[in-house]
């Protein structure tokens, strides 16, 4: 239940971060990279619970892209690292109530790493009080490709005819499939791009973007993009 400024206000269901900014927060502090990412990690933390708090359903988060994987291997190691002992720790997220999910072609990382995904997700299937969503080695491009492969594939099966492709069927091949479309998509950081997370999904989103370094970023950041989202009017191509 939320329990804040928003009680009794419709907040948004699907809320999807771009956590952004965490090599330019080392730099200014003459730090590794790496570091940036570890600090992020911690406001990930902070913001999970906090979304939770204040009644978000879902709340998609941006870890790894499809395209991170040309920064440096040391970059890239620290990156899976700390996914790594996430997963070791998202028991505190199940004693929360929150069911954690993965989006992204997982098949590039690690077996063991998928090994974990895959008991995190068993074990927190029946959480109700939030679903997280962590998209890992994810690109908005990459799976709409994957979802029309798997389209032609049935095509081709005679599963399906050409004429029966629509966009609700393109939806039940995404990733995505189980949630609902994103309703705000948040962008810390200085840059107002979506940098292709959840492209489909936020065709309606409203995006709210904000100059905070991710590992700055705090819970009443996230309220104040919550307020804005509500104060905005949105007509889904109506009038
Ligand atoms: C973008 O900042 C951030 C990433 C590519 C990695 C995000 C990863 C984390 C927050 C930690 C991982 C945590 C878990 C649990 C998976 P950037 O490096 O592009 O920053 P910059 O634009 O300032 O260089």
């Amino acid at each position: 239940m939320a329990d804040n400024r928003f009680d009794g206000q419709e907040v948004p269901a699907h809320v999807a971060i771009i956590m952004d900014g965490n090599g330019r927060w080392a730099k200014k502090r003459g730090l590794p990279r790496k570091f940036g990412h570890r600090e992020g990690a911690k406001t990930f933390r902070k913001i999970t619970r906090h979304a939770k708090k204040i009644g978000i359903k879902y709340l998609s988060l941006y870890a790894f892209s499809t395209e991170n994987w040309k920064r440096p291997k040391d970059e890239v190691d620290a990156i899976m690292d700390l996914f790594d002992k996430y997963l070791d720790e998202v028991r505190d997220f199940i004693e929360e109530n929150i069911r954690v999910c993965f989006i992204g072609d997982r098949t590039r990382l690690s077996e063991s790493l998928q090994r974990k995904m895959k008991s995190v997700e068993e074990d927190s299937k029946d959480f109700s009080a939030m679903t997280l969503i962590l998209a890992i080695n994810y690109g908005g491009q990459d799976e709409i490709t994957r979802a029309v492969k798997a389209i032609a594939q049935k095509v081709s099966d005679g599963e399906l005819s050409a004429d029966d492709i629509t966009p609700k069927v393109l939806e039940e091949n995404l990733d995505t499939k189980e949630f609902p479309l994103v309703d705000l998509l948040i962008r810390p950081s200085g840059e107002q791009r979506i940098s292709n997370f959840l492209i489909w999904q936020s065709a309606y989103a409203e995006y709210v973007f904000s100059d905070i370094l991710w590992p700055d970023y705090k819970p009443s950041d996230l309220e104040d993009a919550v307020y804005e989202y509500l104060e905005r009017n949105r007509r889904f191509g109506g009038v």
